[in-house]
């Protein structure tokens, strides 16, 4: 009897996951594999060719859990808000094809010249466009068709977090929405869009944090939520992660943000969450 089989825990039943390569039969081996709904990293990873480039990006263990516990080798990655190329860099650390949209078309060129010349265009494709458009949505398709491919195997969506950032000029930059319905409106377009081109029975991953307005917490990753719960998809998992990466950006300011915390009695952020949800599976 192999040594799973005799385990108490129910774990013996080792049939493979459609959705990754993660082998049951040898699980205690996948330590590097988080589980747990806190996220506590202590630094950015900063090999493979990430770095800190770019402000607003996510820190690259992101893209890694998600690819290794929700893809398998070869699958297609589609990231609706590329912004510097995180995700397709971590694509092609592990083995993983990825179609990237971006707004910005500085940024795209930025995050071509960080992908080896042998998968530009073949498998890594980034492309200019608004996430929320039509036609975005038909590139993507024809990307996908030229990959031998009718739906993309997982979904990344970092967008701004409304305004906290704001990342460009372009009336298009869900940072420039005019107000957080508007923000939330154009952010489920993106998410249907999103959920049409993936696979039935596959994951979509969520970064997003909330926001202050008008001396209140504006929940942004609970209405983002529940704006994916209404494109189509189910929530799997709700993960709170630490904020690292941002300490350029604090230092003589945490003073103020301290007694500003104290004055008005609110929290300052140090957590943001990393949201897993799963579009159903046909029949
Ligand atoms: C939080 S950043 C993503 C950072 C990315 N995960 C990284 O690691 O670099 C959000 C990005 O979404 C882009 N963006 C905003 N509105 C967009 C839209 N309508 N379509 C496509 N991209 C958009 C912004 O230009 C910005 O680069």
């Amino acid at each position: 009897m192999a040594d799973t089989e005799r385990d108490g825990n129910g774990a013996g039943n080792s049939r493979p996951i459609p959705y990754s390569d993660i082998d049951l039969a040898h699980w205690r081996e996948y330590d590097h594999v988080w589980t747990d709904s806190l996220w506590l990293i202590d630094a950015r990873d900063r090999t493979g060719g990430h770095a800190l480039d770019y402000h607003g990006n996510f820190v690259p263990q992101i893209a890694t859990q998600a690819y290794l516990r929700y893809t398998k080798e070869d699958d297609i990655v589609l990231d609706l808000f590329l912004g510097s190329g995180t995700s397709a860099i971590e694509a092609v650390r592990l083995n993983r094809r990825l179609i990237g949209v971006e707004l910005q078309s500085d940024l795209v060129e930025r995050a071509r010249s960080k992908v080896p010349a042998e998968h530009l265009d073949d498998r890594i494709r980034l492309l200019q466009g608004d996430s929320g458009a039509a036609q975005t949505g038909a590139g993507v398709q024809k990307a996908l068709g030229q990959m031998g491919a009718e739906h993309a195997q997982l979904l990344m969506l970092h967008p701004p977090y409304h305004d906290i950032i704001r990342f460009s000029e372009d009336p298009a930059d869900l940072s420039n929405a005019p107000d957080v319905d508007e923000f939330l409106e154009r952010f489920e377009t993106v998410a249907r869009q999103g959920f049409e081109l993936l696979e039935p029975g596959r994951f979509a991953v969520l970064v997003i944090g909330d926001k202050y307005g008008a001396g209140r917490l504006v929940p942004l990753g609970f209405y983002c939520l529940d704006r994916m719960q209404r494109a189509g998809f189910y929530t799997k998992a709700i993960v709170v992660k630490n904020i690292t990466g941002n300490e350029r950006g604090k230092g003589r300011t945490s003073n103020l943000w301290r007694y500003r915390a104290l004055a008005g009695g609110y929290y300052i952020f140090c957590h943001e969450y990393v949201i897993v949800f799963q579009k159903p599976a046909v029949g």
